[in-house]
């Protein structure tokens, strides 16, 4: 067993204290020793599987992490009938043909986007990371809330969960420490929250005043019913929306923030990346019918989210005890999942610290296990917007990519920090310098 006396150090570097746990543990079931508390850390895929699908039942999402994410997103964030009812209005919402059949109003709307941004371009830097989630935003605004949202309050909206989740970070490294132990960011949590319900609330007053619009998650939500024929209250409208907002937005804009970087500091792969966005493109406006040919454009995002993990972290709690891999577990323990260490198993990922988008090639992918590569989480919980994130994604890089070369212009290497998300430690500073200007 590992032992890891203070939680003092994770308070003082979670990150590094985490990824020295998963280098000393090297693939085994490990307990670390955190003095209050031994919660289990399994990376090895055959291991997350047996929690996250085998015997999935048997790990549930519960524990004092999940509690504040609920206050925030509502239900989805749980487990039982009231997460299933959300999860299927969030799948209806991100089905493949509901997703193609906006692909390119999307298109459209992150054009405007970048359009916008394209005002500074080749002047002072720009805040990433605020920038990329107002063109996130856009896109979810125009196709799933009809408009009902304006960019304002959209605005306040994104900077009070923003607030909340970057708050979350020590709950969740730390998510057997009760609630009435005060970890540094609880109290910002909380007054986020409230923020983000002084915007919301009204809108879905509003909206139960008004008519239902087709593809608004709003309307969905409202004309939903649950298992017994009820209508979902205020709260729970308001639960779907928060979700779909802090799922939807935070991450992808995080993504390609990341995105930026590494770009800057792989020239050679930029290079190949903007080649085939110019052989795809030519002087077209990206659209649905370009997608399935940006291939090593989605292969470097896919290599992206393995080396930076935005979901870092899947904690879970163990029910009744279990045995996996010979290993004796615990019931009532906290189990700690992390994509972020599984992709840096160096038998699972040779070579991990070396981005290589090949590594999703066709060939290169045969054979891996289904459980190596978790991204976006696997099992019932699975990620629901993965086909949306990656449609924006390619399209958010390929609008922006045919005009512009994003510049970093921080003075030293980016490094990433957990919070809810795993964002960069520092703001990343971009400036968008146009193509065809040296
Ligand atoms: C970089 C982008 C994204 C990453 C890395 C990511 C990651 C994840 C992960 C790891 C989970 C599993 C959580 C668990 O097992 O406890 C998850 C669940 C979820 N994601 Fe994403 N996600 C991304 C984008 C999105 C987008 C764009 C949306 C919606 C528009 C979305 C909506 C959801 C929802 C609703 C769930 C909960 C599913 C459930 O519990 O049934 N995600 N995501």
């Amino acid at each position: 067993m590992l032992s890891f006396r203070h939680v003092r150090k994770v308070l003082r570097e979670p990150l590094e204290t985490f990824e020295r746990l998963g280098q000393e543990a090297n693939g085994e079931i490990t307990r670390v020793n955190l003095g209050v508390s031994r919660p289990y850390l399994l990376t090895r895929p055959e291991h997350v599987q047996h929690v996250l699908r085998d015997n999935a039942a048997n790990y549930p999402r519960e524990g004092m992490m999940w509690k504040p994410l609920t206050r925030l997103v509502g239900e989805i964030a749980g487990e039982g009938s009231e997460w299933a009812l959300n999860r299927g209005i969030f799948q209806r919402l991100l089905s493949g043909p509901n997703i193609a059949s906006v692909t390119d109003e999307m298109a459209r709307t992150i054009a405007e986007g970048v359009g916008h941004l394209a005002e500074r371009a080749g002047g002072d830097p720009v805040d990433s990371q605020a920038e990329m989630t107002r063109i996130v935003q856009r896109a979810i605004i125009r196709i799933f809330f009809g408009g009902r949202i304006s960019l304002t309050e959209a605005d306040h909206l994104a900077d009070a969960i923003r607030t909340a989740t970057r708050s979350i970070g020590f709950r969740m490294l730390l998510p057997f420490v009760p609630l009435s132990v005060p970890l540094p960011g609880d109290r910002s949590f909380k007054s986020a929250v409230r923020a983000v319900d002084e915007v919301i609330f009204p809108l879905v007053e509003e909206a139960r005043r008004g008519e239902a619009k087709e593809r608004d998650i709003v309307s969905m939500l409202i004309e939903t019913k649950d298992e017994q024929g009820r209508s979902l209250n205020d709260q729970q409208v308001r639960d779907g929306v928060v979700a779909m907002f802090t799922a939807g937005t935070e991450t992808t804009a995080t993504a390609l923030t990341w995105l930026w970087v590494v770009l800057d500091s792989h020239p050679e792969i930029a290079d190949r990346v903007y080649s085939e966005i110019d052989e795809v493109l030519g002087t077209e406006a990206p659209g649905r019918s370009h997608l399935p040919e940006l291939r090593y454009t989605k292969m470097v995002i896919q290599e992206l989210l393995r080396v930076y993990s935005v979901g870092w972290v899947i904690p879970r709690t163990s029910v009744a005890d279990d045995v996996i891999d010979g290993v004796k577990i615990k019931g009532g323990s906290t189990i700690l999942i992390s994509p972020y260490l599984t992709h840096r198993l160096h038998d699972v990922w040779p070579h991990p610290e070396v981005f290589d988008p090949e590594r999703f090639s066709h060939s290169r992918s045969k054979g891996r296990h289904r459980f190596a590569y978790m991204a976006f989480g696997a099992g019932a919980h699975q990620c629901v917007g993965t086909l949306f994130f990656t449609v924006e994604a390619q399209l958010i890089a390929s609008t922006l990519l045919q005009r512009f070369r994003p510049v970093v212009r921080n003075e030293n290497p980016i490094k990433p920090q957990v919070r809810l998300t795993l964002i960069p430690k520092e703001q990343v500073q971009i400036v968008l310098e146009p193509v065809g200007r040296s």
